[in-house]
């Protein structure tokens, strides 16, 4: 009768360090509200002196955050290294069963990972990329509106594009990962720690599938070559 349960193990594990969940926290505030005081600028004009004071304010919590995640890109911890968030042929498999995830509106089953989804680690790659741009060419424009041909304003706009449209991606994707999956991702990233919810063999799994003995292991090549 007991057999017939199968057991499941679950564990808390730590996953992201204080250092990179603050970096985390430090760009998301800002990125939200650089989003939001650059829509000001744009299209709010009694608003936009303000707004233009309070994009600056934004920016600083945007470098402290980012000046952080860099520096733990390279001297952190090993999840923590750019090398975890590049591409990983031998997780392909993990890459296909989340486009399935997507596709299917979270219908089929969320694959499991450990610290980075192995779908987006080369998008967050890319997005520290974008968040230097966007850094480097806001800073700038003001002082050196063109830069070896390069109109620095514009530049900037189609930089802080790419990166809304990451974050809104991005939002809908870790909630979905939270509503869909056991691993509790979003809090994951609040507190640190995932949840793993590791099955464990059920022993009637074990008794059906076929067993050969050892002996026969041996005895077959003698077998092969008596033919
Ligand atoms: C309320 C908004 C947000 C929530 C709830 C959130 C949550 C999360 C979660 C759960 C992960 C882990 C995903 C994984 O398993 O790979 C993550 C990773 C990440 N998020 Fe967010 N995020 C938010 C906003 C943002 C924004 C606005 C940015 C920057 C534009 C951002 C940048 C990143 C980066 C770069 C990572 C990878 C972790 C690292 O290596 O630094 N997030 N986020
Ligand atoms: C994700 C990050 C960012 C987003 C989404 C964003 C968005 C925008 C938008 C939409 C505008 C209005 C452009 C226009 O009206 O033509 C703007 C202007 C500007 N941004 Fe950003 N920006 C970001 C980061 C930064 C950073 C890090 C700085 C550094 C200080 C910065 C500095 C500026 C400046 C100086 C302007 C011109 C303000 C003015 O016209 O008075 N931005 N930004």
């Amino acid at each position: 009768m007991t057999n017939n349960i199968k057991a499941e193990k679950i564990q808390r594990l730590l996953v992201w360090r204080g250092w990179l969940r603050l970096a985390h926290w430090l760009m998301a505030g800002g990125t939200l509200a650089l989003i939001l005081t650059g829509w000001l600028i744009e299209s709010a004009p009694s608003l936009a002196s303000n707004a233009a004071r309070d994009h600056y304010l934004a920016a600083y919590a945007l470098v402290a955050g980012l000046s952080l995640r860099l520096w733990l890109l390279f001297r952190g911890v090993e999840v923590e290294r750019a090398s975890t968030l590049l591409p990983d042929m031998t997780r392909i498999h993990v890459m296909k069963d989340m486009l399935r995830f997507y596709v299917s509106f979270g219908r089929m089953p969320l694959p499991k990972w450990y610290a980075h989804n192995p779908l987006w680690g080369p998008v967050y790659l890319l997005l520290l990329l974008a968040l230097l741009l966007v850094v480097a060419t806001g800073f700038a424009a003001p002082k050196w509106p063109i830069v070896y041909g390069f109109y620095l304003p514009s530049m900037h706009v189609w930089w802080a594009t790419a990166i809304t449209i990451f974050t809104v991606a991005h939002i809908i994707a870790v909630v979905l990962h939270d509503m869909k999956g056991t691993g509790s991702d979003v809090s994951a990233m609040i507190n640190g720690h995932r949840i793993f919810v590791i099955k464990r063999i059920d022993p009637d799994e074990i008794v059906r599938t076929h067993r050969i003995s050892l002996d026969n292991i041996v005895r077959m090549p003698e077998r092969r070559n008596d033919e």
